[in-house]
């Protein structure tokens, strides 16, 4: 596998206004690519979009977008052909998490979580992929999370939209393999950004938080060596071996007792 040259490639990461999607944002314009910027705070888009472009001399734009919203992936794609900049690379990384007993958290933030961690992904990777195919090379990362590689009890909207995503990505690594076009499956572990603050769960915050650089830096190796998917951090790795040794009901057990509310 060749390392990917992403200089005047043109990348559009969702979520770049913080965490993780804000350092591949960063990441990325330091190589030379030209970015489009997607997520709901437009001020904090327009700032780091003026600062890359500055420091870079790339082309950087916010997409204002709220991806909870029916068609909005849809028609960010459209707005960025309309700027003459189809994707080359696209990083679905916008998403949230939920923590609680499933019938106590509200249905309706619920089915966002669902719309923008799963469908808004899969409409963004359909509108993509044809012009990535069409060039005969383009790059799609999906983050998905350590929480795809068991169900998530307290988490359990959240853990089966990750396994979404893991198994959508890694199906499409596979019809993608021979044509140009690689999809990896990005699985951070607790990593330090403002995700906590939006589940506002501290049971939600398992293990050592990484730094979301290195978690950007292990994908971008891990798209370089054509990995269908990769769990961000040594600790991280070895624990993702545990729910292939262990019985389903133990690993349920143990995850059950982690995250349950008031463990923190
Ligand atoms: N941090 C962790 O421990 C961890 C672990 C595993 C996986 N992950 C995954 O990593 C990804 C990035 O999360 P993060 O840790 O960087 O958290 P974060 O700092 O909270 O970033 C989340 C990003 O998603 C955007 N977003 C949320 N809802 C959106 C919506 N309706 N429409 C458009 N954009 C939306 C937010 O932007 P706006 O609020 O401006 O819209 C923000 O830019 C998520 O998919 C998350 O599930 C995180």
């Amino acid at each position: 596998m060749t390392t990917i040259n992403y200089i005047n490639q043109t990348v559009l990461i969702t979520g770049a206004s913080s965490g993780i999607g804000r350092v591949f944002a960063q990441t990325l314009a330091a190589r030379g690519a030209h970015l489009l910027l997607l997520a709901r705070s437009g001020a904090a888009l327009d700032s780091l979009a003026a600062e890359l472009s500055r420091r870079h001399g790339i082309r950087a734009h916010a997409l204002v977008a709220d991806l909870s919203l029916p068609g909005a992936a849809r028609d960010a794609h459209a707005q960025a052909c309309a700027l003459g900049m189809p994707p080359d690379v696209l990083v679905n990384n916008a998403g949230f998490a939920t923590h609680g007993r499933f019938e106590n958290i509200d249905l309706a933030r619920q089915a966002s979580e669902v719309t923008v961690n799963c469908t808004a992904l899969m409409e963004l990777t359909h509108c993509a992929l044809p012009h990535m195919l069409a060039q005969g090379r383009g790059a799609i990362i999906n983050v998905a999370s350590t929480a795809a590689l068991q169900p998530d009890p307290y988490m359990a909207v959240y853990g089966a939209s990750k396994a979404f995503v893991l198994a959508f990505s890694e199906a499409l690594w596979a019809e993608n393999r021979r044509r140009g076009v690689r999809v990896l499956a990005l699985c951070p572990g607790a990593t330090d950004t403002a995700f906590f603050d939006v589940v506002a769960a501290p049971e939600a915050a398992v293990g050592r938080r990484m730094a979301p650089q290195a978690v950007v830096d292990a994908a971008l190796r891990a798209l370089d060596q054509g990995r269908s998917s990769h769990v961000a951090g040594r600790q991280n790795r070895l624990l993702a071996w545990l729910p292939r040794l262990l019985p389903r009901e133990t690993v349920l057990g143990i995850v059950e007792n982690m995250l349950r509310p008031g463990q923190a």
